[in-house]
Order: C-alpha cells, then structure tokens, then sequence
C-alpha cells in the first residue's frame, strides 16, 4: 500500500464524477492521497474548483482559460481569474497553453490568451500549469520569452523538448501516457528525467493508465504510473512517489 501520493493535476469538478463525488474524494486519505490540485479549463470550472477545494484541507486549486476554451471570453477574464486566485487554496494559473491537435485555426488567439495568462501569474507571483499538445515549437517559443515558473504537464514532447523545459527550470508531468503500450516518448522521457523534477498526475477523469484504461480515471490510480517509472527507473515507486510529492510541494509552495 502506497502513502504520501499528491496528484497534482485532476478535474473532480468533471460531471463524470458527480455521481460520486463526495464518496470517492472521501476516501482518499484511506487511499494514501495527501493531495491534489484541481485544475479549472475555463471561468466556470475555475470557480467550481475554487468552491470544492474550500471542502477539502487536501485539494488546492489552479484558475485558467485552456487553450480549447478561449473562444467568447469576456473582456474581463482576467480580472476575474485575478479575483479567483485572491484564494489560500490557489496555487496556480491553469491550466492554460497552447492545443492545435483540435484547432489549427485560431492559434493566434490561443498564443495571446496564453501569454496574457503568463502574465498574471507573474504578477501574481504564481507558477502556471501549462497544457500543450502538438504546438511544442510555440509553446517553448512562448515559455523562452516570458520565464514563468511551473510544469508542463501530461508531457507529451520528446526527450530533447523536455530538456529545453528543464532548462528553463520547469517540471514535467507524468500520467497516465507512461503506462499506455504504444507510449515510446513518455516512457523515453520518464527513463531521462531526474526524480527532482518530476510530477505525478491523473488528469482525471481522463488518461487513466493501464490496466485500467479507458475507465473514469481518479488519483488512487497513481501508483500504476509510479510502477512504471519506477521499473523504468529501476527505483522503488514509493520513492517515485515521494519525489513527485516533494517537487509538487515545493513548485506550488504548499508547506502542509
Ligand atoms: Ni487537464
């Protein structure tokens, strides 16, 4: 039985997790889950997060515009993130970045709302959780130009992406991906990486790793992920996990 596991990238404010919700998140310290960041896609999410992670001395939250929601923002959006973020529990903006597997044709508007989102997290003096997925080359650009801190998370880049992130003085998040079969990048990058770098994460309800892909995902499955780098490592998950925990409180400055 694993202990010390935080998961530093869900989505409990998902409707697949409304038939259960209560249940499933009370049953986490039982699990050995010290903590979680739920992570908002757009202002509506963001508030709920905000709202949940109010009940839970365990959940923190992250508020932020992803990169598939930034169509008919409001003109205020970030006065109303800034607002949001004025939360002991707010750790982060996101999660926020850049998406041209679904849209290639507003990558302008993706680039501005991901800069001006930077931005306020400096201002904030808050790290940012970034999603980015088949955009690495804009992304780096962008993440090269303005030094925020924070993690890339659900890494799907190559090795040599991921050593331009680190340089950068950034973590890599790790899911789920490492466990799939045909995963040859993540897998690549979790031999690479050192374990003071790296995060843990679910990005549930999604990418839940195998052997129980393809159902709802939740964050008593993270020890599946740890096995695998762990093996891949050739170290003992629990250590994979303790380093995650360690590296996520010290990115988010979450001294519990
Ligand atoms: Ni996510």
């Amino acid at each position: 039985m694993y202990k010390n596991i935080f998961d530093s990238h869900a989505h409990y404010t998902d409707k697949a997790f409304n038939i259960d919700r209560t249940d499933l998140l009370g049953s986490f310290t039982e699990s050995g889950i010290c903590g979680v960041i739920n992570c908002g896609a757009d202002l509506e999410s963001s508030r709920e997060s905000a709202t949940l992670s109010n009940q839970y001395d365990f959940m923190y939250f992250a508020c932020g515009i992803h990169p598939e929601e930034v169509d008919n923002l409001p003109s205020d959006y970030l006065d109303t993130l800034k607002t949001l973020s004025n939360n002991k529990k707010c750790v982060a903006i996101g999660e926020i970045g850049l998406d041209y597997y679904w849209r290639q044709d507003n990558k302008e508007l993706q680039k501005k709302v991901f800069v001006e989102q930077i931005l306020l997290a400096k201002e904030l003096n808050l790290p940012i959780i970034v999603h980015s997925r088949d955009a690495h080359e804009d992304t780096l650009a962008i993440l090269k130009e303005h030094k925020p801190k924070g993690v890339l998370h659900c890494f799907s880049g190559s090795v040599e992406t991921a050593k331009e992130v680190l340089k950068l003085g950034m973590y890599i998040g790790l899911g789920g991906a490492v466990t799939f079969k045909n995963a040859k990048k993540p897998v690549e990058v979790a031999e690479f990486i050192s374990l003071d770098r790296l995060l843990l994460e679910t990005d549930c309800p999604y990418m839940a790793p195998v052997p129980m892909r393809g159902k709802r995902n939740d964050s008593s499955y993270i020890p599946y992920v740890a096995e695998k780098i762990g093996e891949v490592k050739g170290v003992d998950p629990q250590e994979v996990i303790d380093a995650a925990t360690e590296n996520t409180k010290r990115l988010f400055e979450l001294y519990l």
